[in-house]
């Protein structure tokens, strides 16, 4: 198991961090804007990305390679509404997707079984992940706005569990 390819995983688990903190600014922005279930709805993304950082510090100790904590950037927190904040999270996913794909391809090129398998479970988690801020965003772009439809979708959103 090369050390790059090693490497290469420590510096998502890090990324996977920086997506709970990104989200974890979507969430305090939906709550300060009153949106409790979109609120909510985010606070359960910020779980999930720390889930995923932890699966990849377990794969990591588990190789015996020791996972590196590194310095994380400020989240962005400028938002005109929902509909800006479920597009940067989007846009954010695919930046997660792209990296997850170098990680697949540099483990393939490598013939590194261990990794090869160990990512598809990501590789396959990005696809629901896109697919659901896609969808989000559709809906939003239907309600254009419109206060009655927010807040059917924000109580819909309150049962995320
Ligand atoms: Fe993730």
């Amino acid at each position: 198991m090369s050390e790059k390819l090693l490497e290469m995983i420590n510096e998502q688990m890090n990324f996977e961090l920086q997506s709970a903190y990104e989200y974890k600014a979507m969430q305090i922005y939906a709550d300060d804007e009153e949106f409790e279930g979109f609120a909510h709805w985010f606070g359960h993304q910020v779980m999930e990305e720390i889930e995923h950082a932890e699966k990849m510090t377990k794969f990591l100790q588990e190789v015996g390679f020791k996972p590196v904590y590194k310095a994380m950037e400020a989240p962005n927190t400028e938002f005109t509404d929902l509909l800006d904040v479920t597009k940067k999270a989007l846009d954010h996913e695919k930046e997660v997707t792209r990296r997850i794909h170098e990680i697949a391809k540099a483990a393939r090129e490598e013939g590194d079984e261990r990794v090869i398998s160990f990512i598809q479970w990501f590789v396959d988690e990005q696809v629901e992940e896109e697919d659901t801020f896609g969808k989000l965003i559709t809906r939003l772009e239907r309600i254009n706005g419109n206060y009655g439809g927010l807040y059917i979708l924000d109580g819909q959103l309150a049962h995320r569990g």
